[in-house]
């Protein structure tokens, strides 16, 4: 019996040296996963021999349960050890793995390649200054009544200023009426004036529409409409506000502004603005921005607005020819090509302050 129980032991010895040497020699997490299957698993090595308890006789069952309890024991802590070790390992494998090349080029993202249109960046120039000035952005719709775009603005339907504006119109509704593409950005001043009572200070940036195409027309092209109404509103500020505006635009200390008589049905009196073209290194010569004038009282009286009381200003500038001159852009139809070539050049970096 003696005997008996000594091979027994060697046998435990020696399979607890095959299973630890097992535990040992798993190289990955999965390969420990079998190793602890084969020895502690259901089928395992060790639950095997414990089944043979049961048919043992009871001293025998103590000794051979405490063995192999032992060896069990031993086996789990090896388990539990290597698992850590291996753990590491493939947190350090992945990390190594991970690792980046910080020595690569960094590849050009959307914020790099992007441009943005001259235009939309003269918009929002123009747009910053103004809100300096304490006026706000007021917008309207492309599409427009006749009413807003021509009646309200003392444009009634044959006054001649309706032929000169190459109107885009829209099918006759059964009412009569027609919709258009607005031709100005003036609609807006009724818009505004219609909703909002005195003191009134806008812009009004926006897309216009006339059917007219040449090197320096377009079928679309975009103004900036400004609308002042006020109780003591005269010429004067119409001129400092033009000229504010330029100094801050073309980022030079004196700007020569010359107003030119004109006539807009809108507007009384009416003019032409011009500026001295050495704002953009053209001495000499002026070039025109747009209309301007004081609002007309029946344009007042038509939007609700008493002119015994209130008087303003309003001006229409054109942006695309304002970013023109301030970017020196030769062709106006360009700006509407789509030209990728073009708006890398001419296009501005998001980034770009
Ligand atoms: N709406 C005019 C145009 O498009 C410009 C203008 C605006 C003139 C406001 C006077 C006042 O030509």
């Amino acid at each position: 019996m003696d005997t008996r129980m000594d091979a027994a032991a060697t046998d435990l010895k020696d399979l607890q040296a095959a299973l630890m040497a097992a535990v040992e020699r798993a190289a990955n997490l999965s390969e420990l996963e079998e190793a602890r299957l084969a020895a502690l698993g259901k089928k395992g090595r060790i639950p095997e021999l414990m089944q043979r308890l049961g048919s043992m006789k009871p001293e025998e069952r103590r000794s051979f349960g405490q063995a192999v309890n032992t060896v069990k024991e031993a086996v789990s802590a090896a388990l539990e050890a290597r698992k850590q070790v291996l753990q590491q390992l493939a947190v350090a494998e992945k990390i190594a793995a991970e690792r980046a090349d910080i020595t690569l080029p960094v590849r050009e993202g959307a914020d790099q390649l992007g441009r943005l249109h001259p235009l939309t960046r003269v918009f929002e120039e123009i747009t910053a200054i103004f809100e300096a000035m304490g006026f706000t952005v007021a917008e309207g719709p492309d599409i427009e009544t006749d009413d807003n775009n021509f009646n309200k603005l003392n444009i009634p339907a044959e006054h001649p200023a309706r032929q000169s504006h190459d109107t885009f119109y829209f099918n006759e509704k059964p009412d009569g009426t027609r919709l258009l593409l607005r031709t100005h950005t003036s609609p807006v001043q009724v818009r505004t004036m219609l909703r909002q009572a005195p003191p009134i200070r806008i812009i009004a940036p926006g897309r216009v529409y006339r059917c007219d195409s040449d090197q320096t027309h377009t079928p679309m092209f975009h103004q900036i409409e400004a609308l002042v109404i006020d109780e003591n509103t005269h010429m004067g500020h119409l001129k400092w506000t033009i000229e504010q505006m330029c100094k801050a635009y073309f980022e030079v200390e004196d700007v020569r502004i010359r107003l030119r008589a004109s006539h807009f049905p809108f507007t009384e009196p009416s003019m032409e603005v011009d500026i001295g073209a050495e704002a953009i290194g053209k001495p000499g010569k002026w070039l025109e921005i747009g209309g301007a004038g004081m609002v007309h009282p029946n344009v007042l009286a038509n939007c609700g607005i008493d002119p015994e009381r209130y008087q303003g200003f309003a001006f229409g500038f054109g942006l695309d020819r304002m970013a023109m001159l301030k970017y020196a852009i030769p062709d106006l139809r360009a700006f509407f090509g789509g030209d990728m070539r073009w708006l890398r050049h001419y296009g501005f970096s998001v980034l770009q302050v």
